[in-house]
């Protein structure tokens, strides 16, 4: 059973894990609008691993006896003014996360809650993953400055990390 601190410190992580869904899905939108597919497909991809995220705190906190809240959520931006800008905001949004989540533990260890700390080492583990490539992919961007081939191949692999990335979620990889 969580106590009533947790169950509102975990609903707050299930709005924040939905605005983030939601968030990237208006960067693959904008980038699908700019022809750059890759980026999309990242995103997209992205996008949906964030509502996975939010589905397993739904679970997770329903299991333990309390109640999970649906939130309404805010519109995201409808434009990006660059991708550097997108991928900025990405690195500094997983940042933001990570920050949240460690409070979340803090909050279980002076709760004395040791079952959702130990859930929560899962989404620990995954913000080390999100936040290192969120960097590797803006050091990338760095490299290619305005370099329109360079743009074309970063735009093709990220096609490809999408398309790896989706491959390990089915194989339950990430799950
Ligand atoms: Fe679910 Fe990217 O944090």
């Amino acid at each position: 059973m969580v106590t009533k601190k947790i169950e509102q410190a975990l609903n707050k992580q299930i709005e924040l894990e939905a605005s983030s869904s939601q968030y990237y899905l208006a960067m693959a939108s904008w980038a699908e609008n700019n022809g750059l597919s890759g980026v999309a497909a990242f995103f997209y991809q992205h996008s949906d691993e964030e509502r996975m995220h939010m589905l397993k705190l739904i679970k997770y906190l329903n299991e333990r006896g309390g109640k999970a809240i649906i939130p309404a959520l805010k519109q995201p931006p409808k434009d990006f003014k660059s991708l550097q800008y997108a991928f900025d905001n990405l690195l500094k949004h997983e940042v933001m996360v990570s920050n949240e989540i460690n409070k979340l533990v803090d909050d279980c260890l002076k709760e004395k809650d040791y079952t959702t700390h130990n859930f929560l080492q899962w989404y620990v583990s995954e913000q080390i993953e999100e936040e290192a490539l969120a960097r590797t992919i803006l050091d990338k961007l760095n490299l290619i400055g305005n370099d329109k081939g360079g743009l074309y191949l970063f735009d093709r692999d990220l096609q490809n990390i999408s398309v790896q990335s989706a491959a390990a979620d089915n194989a339950g990889g990430k799950k």
